[in-house]
């Protein structure tokens, strides 16, 4: 179950790896301050696809090669407007506090940081405030549905922009 209610939800199909990416690259866009990103769904299902197209969107300089933080757990990116990308991969992690020994604990100061978790379970139970979950399937056709949950105003905020 969530630990939060959910504002609003929307749903997109997308067929193509590059529809996913192209809608990571309009959330990247809508972007305005800090944000706490959850991405959930089963291995293969977009979630890293999704933020190769957010940090487009972000302005992170396409010198940088989006990779898979399955061994890092965090990639870092710098974005436009002095903002940074985080992005997670929590599918290795034991507990949360490897988090600290990794020296990612400032986790929570999300001054300047658009945070993007796959795999969050762990955070989610330590009750970290996410303002968007975006929980990614496969249909019947092996498309994408991927929904879009609102948490908290900034979130909601987020979801407006990018659905009006
Ligand atoms: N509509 C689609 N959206 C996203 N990826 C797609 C789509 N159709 C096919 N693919 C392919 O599916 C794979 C998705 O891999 P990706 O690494 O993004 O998944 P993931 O959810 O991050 O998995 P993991 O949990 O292992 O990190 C890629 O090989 C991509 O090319
Ligand atoms: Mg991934």
């Amino acid at each position: 179950m969530r630990p939060w209610q959910a504002f609003s939800s929307t749903e997109i199909i997308t067929r193509t790896d590059e529809q996913t990416r192209k809608l990571g690259q309009r959330l990247g866009q809508s972007v305005t301050g800090p944000l706490t990103l959850a991405l959930t769904g089963d291995l293969g299902c977009g979630k890293t696809t999704f933020v190769k197209g957010m940090a487009r969107g972000l302005g992170v300089d396409k010198r940088y090669p989006v990779t898979s933080p399955t061994f890092t757990i965090i990639n870092e990116y710098p974005a436009a407007g002095g903002l940074r990308l985080c992005h997670l991969d929590l599918y290795r992690l034991g507990s949360v506090e490897e988090l600290t020994h990794i020296g990612c604990d400032d986790l929570a100061d999300t001054g300047d940081a658009v945070i993007a978790v796959e795999w969050p379970a762990l955070l989610v139970a330590d009750r970290f405030a996410f303002d968007l979950e975006l929980t990614f399937a496969f249909d019947a056709d092996y498309h994408r549905v991927i929904s879009f949950f609102a948490y908290g105003q900034i979130g909601a905020n987020m979801l407006s922009r990018l659905f009006p």
